[in-house]
């Protein structure tokens, strides 16, 4: 079972991503939560430092930051690895320019962020029952979720790239007297993580859902009714919305005025959500950060039926 946790910025994504992962270890699955979010305050949420690869903070509970850069970086040192055994020298400049070219096209850093994720969704049912990703603001990942092409255009620009150049290899192959026709490593290679990111897409559509988090105000409203359309339109499917720092009821004077509006955008989204289910956070007086407050969050998120 994979989770995203998604919404507008400071909502509280990240810390209702650990608070749910954290309940879901207590409750005995093995569970690796993971930020895809450049700012990384997921360790500061688990009071812990992250890093790429999963690390068990608590029992139970992994967690792991992830990058598209960093991930970028490393497949274009592998692809430059294999390329240096594939091709002949003489070539080899002119993959590396391809390849620092397509590193930097539009899409390239999502695809490379879904790359990683995808390598760690494969430990699902192995090394981890549930998966839980605390992603960036919502437009990023939607894009990540729900936009098919942008999962393949940097393995299609590179196999093209490939198909290319091994065209030019047996073209000097054969003006060398050379011409063999042998499968070519690279290119199977670039083939295979294809076919992986399209099991990942098929993964996301039958085991993911989203929980879209927002504060109960107008604006983050419209724009979580906007992003639930995409998200249903891609093909994810949501889970309960979660309604974060709602006004307690003893309220007075410019505070009460607010939580009566909180009350009405409340409202709107019960009607819309009522599906999947909504909860409501109240604001709280803790810092949040630490496995201590989590729990506090933990118990909050399990009574209020977060898994029903
Ligand atoms: N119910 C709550 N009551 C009080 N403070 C909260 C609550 N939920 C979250 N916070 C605090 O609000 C701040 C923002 O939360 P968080 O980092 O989880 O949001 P985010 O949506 O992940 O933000 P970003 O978009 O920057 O990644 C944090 O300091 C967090 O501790
Ligand atoms: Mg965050």
């Amino acid at each position: 079972m994979i989770r995203f946790f998604g919404g507008k910025g400071g909502v509280g994504k990240t810390t209702m991503a650990a608070a749910y992962a954290l309940s879901q270890a207590r409750n005995g699955h093995r569970t690796l939560v993971v930020s895809t979010d450049p700012a990384h305050s997921l360790g500061d949420a688990l009071a812990t430092p992250i890093r790429d690869e999963p690390a068990e903070v608590t029992s139970g509970l992994w967690a792991a930051e992830i990058s598209g850069e960093r991930q970028a970086k490393r497949r274009v040192a592998e692809i430059t690895e294999d390329a240096r055994h594939a091709v002949p020298l003489e070539v080899l400049p002119a993959v590396e320019r391809h390849l620092a070219r397509a590193a930097q096209a539009p899409g390239t850093l999502e695809s490379a962020l879904l790359d990683r994720l995808t390598e760690l969704v494969e430990g699902l049912g192995d090394r981890w029952d549930r998966v839980v990703v605390d992603s960036a603001p919502t437009g990023h990942m939607l894009r990540l979720l729900t936009l098919p092409e942008l999962l393949t255009p940097w393995i299609e620009g590179l196999a093209r790239q490939r198909e290319q150049a091994s065209g030019l290899d047996r073209l000097v192959a054969g003006m060398l007297g050379d011409a063999r026709d042998e499968p070519d490593p690279l290119l199977e290679r670039l083939h295979a993580r294809r076919a992986r990111m399209e099991w990942m897409r098929e993964r996301l559509a039958a085991d993911a859902r989203v929980h879209l988090v927002l504060v109960p105000e107008y604006l983050p409203l419209a724009e979580t009714l906007r992003a639930a359309d995409t998200l249903v339109e891609g093909g994810m499917r949501l889970a309960a919305v979660i309604v974060n720092r709602v006004l307690p009821a003893e309220e007075t004077g410019v505070l009460a005025r607010r939580r009566a509006q909180q009350q009405e955008v409340l409202a709107r989204v019960r009607e819309r959500f009522d599906g999947v289910g909504v909860i409501e956070v109240p604001l709280l007086a803790g810092a949040l950060t630490g496995l201590g407050e989590l729990r506090t969050l933990a118990d909050l998120l399990d009574r209020a039926g977060m898994d029903s």
